[in-house]
């Protein structure tokens, strides 16, 4: 295969006053009006370390699933990390459609799938993307077939193939972070992205709220914990499309309450957001200027320093 070149993910270098504060508490007195989005950083919470596999999930569609895996990928790439996204939705593969994988010509495509049929390892599964140190592993309609053929170990059978990469590759995982784009549905497939990650990271859509999900993810989160993932925490509750209203302040301290570990990050609203995926670009190369690529930027530092910083 020629190698196509790469293009590297641009460094921010947003004003300082574009910059959201770092807060570890909130000032429940001031008036909304004056209420500017800050990332909260409790005290409980624990910055993690590379290598780190997160998950990003949850079960209502639309929340920023997507586009926090695909941001946070670039940031953690333009911050030195090696990084390979895994895209875990059988139903848009919205995550292929946008960082597109650059198969070698002629040979036999892989994707998550043959993974989980062991028709191949994690390894063979993974193809470079347009940007300089992202991977991606690839999903299409065919995912779906785990759900209903099951095939054995299947609930292990993510953590497993990262586990026996990281074997072969001398005990380590060849990649720095690996974040898993889960689909909105508690399949299978989605109990085996959460059994496999050392890390959740949960966006809600400011507006999409749905209380009844939220219960189902918190259930679902802690069942994980309880049968087939004691290590998994909750890193992060990522607010997206935040504007700024009484609503979006409530639901701050609402998330802030049910995963008192997490850091609770607004991610401002933007029509760039919604423009990047078409743009095929992650919004930090297609609009650096715009407020998600800078809100990203700084949720990335915060849960998992870059390279240099490490
Ligand atoms: N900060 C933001 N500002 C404005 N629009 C946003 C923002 N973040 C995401 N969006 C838009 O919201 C929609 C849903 O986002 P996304 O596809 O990332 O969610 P998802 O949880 O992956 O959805 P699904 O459950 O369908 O997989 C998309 O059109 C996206 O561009
Ligand atoms: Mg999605």
């Amino acid at each position: 295969m020629t190698e196509s070149p790469r293009a590297a993910l641009p460094s921010l270098n947003s004003p300082p006053g574009d910059r959201l504060e770092i807060v570890n508490g909130w000032d429940a007195d001031t008036p909304y009006q004056s209420w500017r989005p800050q990332i909260l950083v409790p005290p409980t919470f624990r910055q993690a370390s590379a290598p780190r596999v997160f998950v990003v999930v949850n079960q209502k569609g639309g929340a920023g699933k997507t586009t926090t895996t695909v941001e946070l990928a670039a940031a953690w790439a333009a911050a030195g990390h090696r990084v390979r996204v895994i895209d875990a939705d059988h139903q848009e593969a919205a995550l292929s459609a946008w960082l597109l994988p650059q198969y070698p010509e002629g040979s036999e495509r892989h994707s998550l799938r043959s993974v989980f049929f062991e028709d191949c390892t994690l390894a063979e599964a993974t193809y470079p993307t347009l940007f300089a140190g992202v991977d991606v592993v690839p999903s299409s309609v065919d995912l779906q077939r785990v759900e209903y053929e099951r095939p054995i170990g299947a609930e292990q059978g993510l953590a497993a193939a990262l586990a026996q990469e990281a074997e072969e590759a001398g005990g380590r995982s060849p990649y720095d972070v690996t974040l898993i784009d889960a689909a909105p549905s508690l399949g299978l497939v989605t109990v085996a992205a959460l059994t496999a990650a050392d890390e959740a990271l949960v966006p809600i859509k400011v507006g999409g709220l749905d209380m009844k999900a939220m219960a189902s993810l918190h259930k679902t989160l802690r069942s994980v914990q309880r049968k087939t993932n004691p290590k998994l925490s909750v890193g992060a509750v990522l607010l997206t499309a935040w504007d700024k209203s009484t609503f979006a302040r409530q639901l701050a301290t609402k998330v802030s309450e049910d995963y008192p570990e997490a850091a609770v990050v607004p991610i401002r609203r933007s029509i760039r957001a919604s423009e990047a995926p078409l743009s095929e670009e992650p919004i930090r190369l297609y609009a650096p200027e715009a407020a998600p690529a800078g809100d990203y930027d700084q949720a990335a530092a915060v849960l998992l320093p870059g390279r240099a910083a490490a």
